[in-house]
């Protein structure tokens, strides 16, 4: 049963065939994830079922501890579910195929942070251009550079950038792949309000621009305005959804 639904979608690359029947870009279904610390067990997904449409922005909401960090890294093939499958597209990426996996993340997928994680010892350019080497059709450094607005901070270092800034280089980290799907897990968690807005209309120009299935964790419901829909985990399973009738830009949040 793999009907579309037609009012679903975010009307960027919806641009695709009106009327044509979509089928979810990623299919989630039973997952569970039980860690286990020598005795202890804790189980971080009890049962989540979700679909995600092709270039949907999704906001993910929940109490620390509810499993958001754990979903999205499933979504991300950073990590594997204890039970449960996972497809993106024509991908099974709960088959146990490490070598799969690594080709899937490297082709699909962008992650963005709460921590930058750049290279110290590189520029804002030679920190993009690792990964549009190894991409098959990258953006150059500079174009991704440009999208996120720092075309005049290429040659700077990591430690000559602000928090902000240092984001922004992570998103076109990210983004210079083209990856059809962006995970952000917190990114505006340790910025200022101020910051975190230009960051988050960073990554809502990505979304609409280029039509990147985008997932936004973060714990400020305000951010939840900007999204297609908004998704809350409690406990390990998907406690509310709601769709947002009109999408706000990032700079008409409040928080
Ligand atoms: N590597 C791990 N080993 C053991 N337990 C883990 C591990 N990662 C997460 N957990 C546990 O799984 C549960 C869900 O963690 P997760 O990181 O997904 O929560 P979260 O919703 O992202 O929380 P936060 O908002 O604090 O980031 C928590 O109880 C956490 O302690
Ligand atoms: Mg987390």
């Amino acid at each position: 049963m793999t009907r579309a639904e037609p009012e679903i979608g975010p009307g960027t690359k919806g641009a695709t065939d009106a009327g044509e029947a979509r089928a979810p870009e990623f299919q989630a279904r039973g997952i569970t994830r039980v860690y286990r610390i020598g005795e202890v067990e804790v189980h971080a997904l009890r049962g989540v079922d979700l679909d995600l449409f092709e270039g949907e922005f999704i906001v993910l909401l929940g109490p620390s501890g509810s499993g958001k960090s754990t979903l999205l890294n499933i979504l991300g093939g950073l990590d594997g579910p204890t039970s449960g499958t996972v497809r993106f597209r024509n991908h099974n990426l709960t088959s146990g195929d490490e070598a799969a996996l690594t080709l899937y993340r490297r082709e699909h997928v962008g992650f963005v942070f709460q921590f930058y994680n750049l290279i110290p010892s590189l520029t804002a350019r030679e920190n993009v251009a690792l990964v549009t080497e190894i991409a098959a059709s990258p953006m150059s450094p500079e174009d991704a550079l440009a999208l996120v607005g720092l075309s005049g901070r290429m040659d700077h270092f990591p430690s000559q950038l602000s928090g902000g800034e240092q984001q922004r280089v992570a998103i076109a980290r990210a983004v210079a792949k083209r990856p059809d799907v962006l995970l952000c897990d917190e990114p505006t968690g340790a910025l200022d309000v101020k910051t975190g807005i230009l960051v988050l209309d960073v990554i809502d120009r990505v979304n609409r621009e280029l039509g990147t299935t985008t997932a936004v964790i973060t714990h400020n419901a305000a951010i939840s305005a900007m999204a297609d829909r908004v998704i809350t985990l409690s406990d390990g399973r998907v406690s509310g959804m709601h769709r947002n009738e009109r999408k706000a830009s990032a700079n008409t949040l409040t928080w």
